[in-house]
């Protein structure tokens, strides 16, 4: 079965982000992929506190938080979407936190710098990136940001990016909905990464 999770970055109930979420997933179901959410909003954890216990570990053990029911779920998932409205010219603390979290997927040589890689890497994991935010224009509001953080950590694990959604001009709560070009290009995505993964 192809897993693909998704994961929410936006603190708001209902938001743009949420939909746009839904959107994405639906197409990967279209295209035969089992789905699940993660909204962080929903889950009490903290960024990391840069202990490193899990290189030698292999696993978080510095901080026993709601991360630990979200790293299985991340193992088993062969598609990720991330999704995050654009706070302040880049990702939300959510994000950005969840982000950091991901740092026991990592090995890296003792010499600091130096060589490191995903554990999770060359097996065919892909992903799709979603922002959106209120201003027009990318560098005005920090789009351009936004999409590079969550490219570089997706590519860095080792979910090759497929897709990516930057979603411009919007700002109030649900607004997105007027939009069904967008929402469809949101599903046309997820349709994307469902076909581009391997069933296993
Ligand atoms: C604290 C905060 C900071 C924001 N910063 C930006 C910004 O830098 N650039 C931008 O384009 N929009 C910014 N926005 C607008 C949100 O990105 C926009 O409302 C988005 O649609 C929210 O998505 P959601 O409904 O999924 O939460 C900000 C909103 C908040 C609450």
């Amino acid at each position: 079965m192809k897993r693909v999770l998704g994961i929410n970055g936006s603190p708001r109930r209902g938001g743009n982000s949420d939909i746009l979420l839904q959107s994405v997933l639906s197409g990967a179901a279209e295209a035969g992929a089992e789905t699940e959410e993660v909204h962080l909003r929903d889950y009490r954890f903290r960024g990391c506190i840069g202990c490193e216990r899990c290189r030698k570990d292999e696993q978080c053990t510095g901080l026993m938080d709601d991360m630990q029911l979200v790293y299985p779920r991340i193992r088993r998932a062969c598609g990720l979407v991330l999704v995050s409205p654009v706070y302040s010219y880049s990702v939300t603390a959510l994000m950005k936190a969840f982000i950091d979290r991901l740092y026991p997927f990592y090995h890296f040589e003792s010499q600091r710098p130096g060589p490191w890689h995903t554990r999770i890497g060359e097996q065919g994991r892909k992903s799709v990136i979603v922002a959106v935010g209120e201003q027009h224009s990318p560098e005005e509001g920090g789009m351009h940001l936004t999409v590079e953080v969550m490219r570089r950590s997706m590519d860095a694990l080792g979910f090759g990016v497929v897709g990516e959604i930057p979603v411009f001009g919007i700002f109030e709560r649900g607004k997105v909905r007027e939009y069904p070009e967008i929402l469809e290009q949101a599903r046309d995505a997820g349709r994307h990464l469902g076909l581009q993964l391997q069933d296993g």
